[in-house]
């Protein structure tokens, strides 16, 4: 069975690799780092920067609609900072091998009940797989052109106190305007829960926003989310599957809406957990009951859009639950990069609270926990299961701004 299922893992990830090489002919192989340790990939439009630590992306440039470069992630401008900052607040890595909490930190697999290693709440839970969870630690480099980049990890049987081996490949392309990501992972020794999302900061303002630090002016809509997962104080699901009302503070299925626009409400206020006004939320992605779709044109899951910079994302995926975390958590003291924010003095170059929005895709948080949610398919995996699968498409586009004038308008 071991044998096999590495076998089959590798296979796989060659395929993935293959899939993703040698767009142009040209039999490009590894292209290595830049001088400051980052990886580039890149398409017609879009440029990201990539880091083996986390498989974390680090920057993201696209053009606004005045044609102008915004850097719309978080990240460090230095690739060795992110090992010594130890505090870091998953910056644009991969959570695994479980994201989001784990209740308790403790789970049962087959009548067997399991302790992880517990990171928050005075280690009241587990969060993104605990405090050397993958976003913490160096993953491979196994493929690299101009356009993709594959790494991968393998993670110990009893790393954080989760059984068994995993070995996980992810995959990030470029194609015009849009960044893909694909995450494989495979449990090859016993049954373990598996959960992989992208835990990426955006200001789709590059921070360069002259009337606001905060992201509370940007445009959300999540068209299949009607209903989201009720949590405790400290964000543990309890169990209960909430309706967004509509005109609610959680409604952003009905139409697009700021992610500020009921910042005053009283609705809001715990609405992140005790003493947390915004938003840190698993919205669920209902979408079956329109029939068999397939994520990559069924329309976006979430769109989100700034009226200021013009720039807006489609994020397409399969996976059926997205969380959404307004930056409450910020506080002032996480530098934005040399590539964001103004030089002139006129604004401090750290992140200020709501500053950003981080989205994830990933399916239904703690579920290994919620047995009566009958979704152990898609989080507990053995040898010669079915691998775990996340894909998603992040596709860029942009509006035009009030301050465009005609000629700028043609720049794209
Ligand atoms: C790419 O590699 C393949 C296999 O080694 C070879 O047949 C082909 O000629 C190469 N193409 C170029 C453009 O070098
Ligand atoms: C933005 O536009 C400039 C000028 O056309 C171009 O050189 C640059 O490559 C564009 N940036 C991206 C990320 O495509
Ligand atoms: C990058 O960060 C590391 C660790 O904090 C530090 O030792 C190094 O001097 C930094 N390099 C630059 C160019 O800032
Ligand atoms: C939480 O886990 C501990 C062991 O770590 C166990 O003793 C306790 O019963 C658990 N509590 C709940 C509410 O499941
Ligand atoms: C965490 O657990 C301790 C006891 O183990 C308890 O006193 C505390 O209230 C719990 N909750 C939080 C949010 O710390
Ligand atoms: C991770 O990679 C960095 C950069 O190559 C290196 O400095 C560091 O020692 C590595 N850390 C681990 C735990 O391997
Ligand atoms: C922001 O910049 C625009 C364009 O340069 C300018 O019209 C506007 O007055 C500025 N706003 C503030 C608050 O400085
Ligand atoms: C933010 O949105 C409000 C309306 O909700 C608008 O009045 C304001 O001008 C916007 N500010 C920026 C900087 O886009
Ligand atoms: C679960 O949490 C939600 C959201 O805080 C709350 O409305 C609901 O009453 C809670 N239900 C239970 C059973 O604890
Ligand atoms: C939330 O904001 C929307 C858009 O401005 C509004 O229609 C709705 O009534 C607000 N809801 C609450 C609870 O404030
Ligand atoms: C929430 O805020 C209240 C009032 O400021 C405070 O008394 C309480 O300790 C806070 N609770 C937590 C868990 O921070
Ligand atoms: C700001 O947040 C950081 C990271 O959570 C924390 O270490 C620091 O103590 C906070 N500072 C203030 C002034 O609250």
């Amino acid at each position: 069975m071991l044998s096999f299922n590495l076998f089959t893992a590798v296979l796989v990830a060659t395929a993935v690799a293959q899939s993703y090489h040698d767009p142009n002919g040209d039999n490009s192989t590894t292209l290595g780092p830049n001088a400051e340790g980052k990886y580039e990939i890149s398409a017609k439009g879009i440029r990201g920067l990539f880091i083996p630590y986390g498989a974390s992306i680090t920057n993201l440039f696209v053009n606004d609609s005045h044609g102008i470069e915004r850097d719309i992630v978080l990240g460090f401008d230095n690739a060795t900072h992110y090992e010594v900052d130890r505090f870091h607040p998953h910056l644009g890595g991969v959570p695994g091998r479980y994201a989001n909490r784990i209740k308790n930190s403790s789970f049962v697999i087959d009548g067997t009940e399991y302790h992880v290693t517990p990171n928050e709440n005075n280690n009241n839970d587990t969060l993104h797989g605990g405090p050397d969870g993958w976003d913490f630690r160096n993953f491979t480099v196994v493929a690299h052109t101009k356009d993709s980049i594959t790494f991968s990890i393998v993670d110990p049987d009893g790393k954080e106190g989760f059984p068994g081996e995993v070995v996980s490949y992810i995959t990030y392309t470029m194609s015009e305007n849009t960044w893909h990501m694909k995450m494989v992972a495979f449990a090859t020794t016993k049954k373990t829960p598996i959960m992989l999302s992208s835990h990426t900061y955006w200001n789709l303002d590059g921070f360069q926003n002259n009337e606001t630090a905060t992201a509370l002016n940007h445009t959300l809509y999540m068209p299949y989310s009607g209903q989201r997962i009720g949590t405790d104080g400290i964000l543990i699901p309890n169990g209960t599957i909430l309706p967004n009302e509509q005109y609610g503070v959680n409604d952003f299925w009905s139409a697009p809406k700021q992610i500020g626009a009921n910042w005053t409400s009283p609705d809001l206020e715990g609405n992140c957990g005790t003493n947390c006004t915004g938003y840190d939320t698993c919205y669920l992605v209902n979408r079956a009951q329109n029939g068999p779709y397939d994520w990559r044109t069924s329309g976006p899951v979430a769109t989100l859009a700034s009226p200021w910079s013009g720039i807006q994302v489609d994020i397409f995926t399969d996976q059926e639950a997205f969380q959404v975390y307004s930056c409450g958590g910020q506080n002032g003291t996480l530098p934005i990069k040399s590539t964001q924010g103004f030089t002139d003095g006129s604004r401090p170059r750290v992140v200020e609270q709501f500053g950003c929005v981080v989205m994830e895709v990933e399916d239904w948080i703690d579920a290994i926990n919620q047995p009566e949610w009958q979704r152990n398919k898609k989080h507990i995996f053995g040898p010669g299961d079915d691998p775990y699968v996340l894909q998603a498409s992040y596709v860029f586009s942009v509006n035009p701004t009030a301050a465009m004038s005609p000629i700028q308008q043609g720049v794209r």
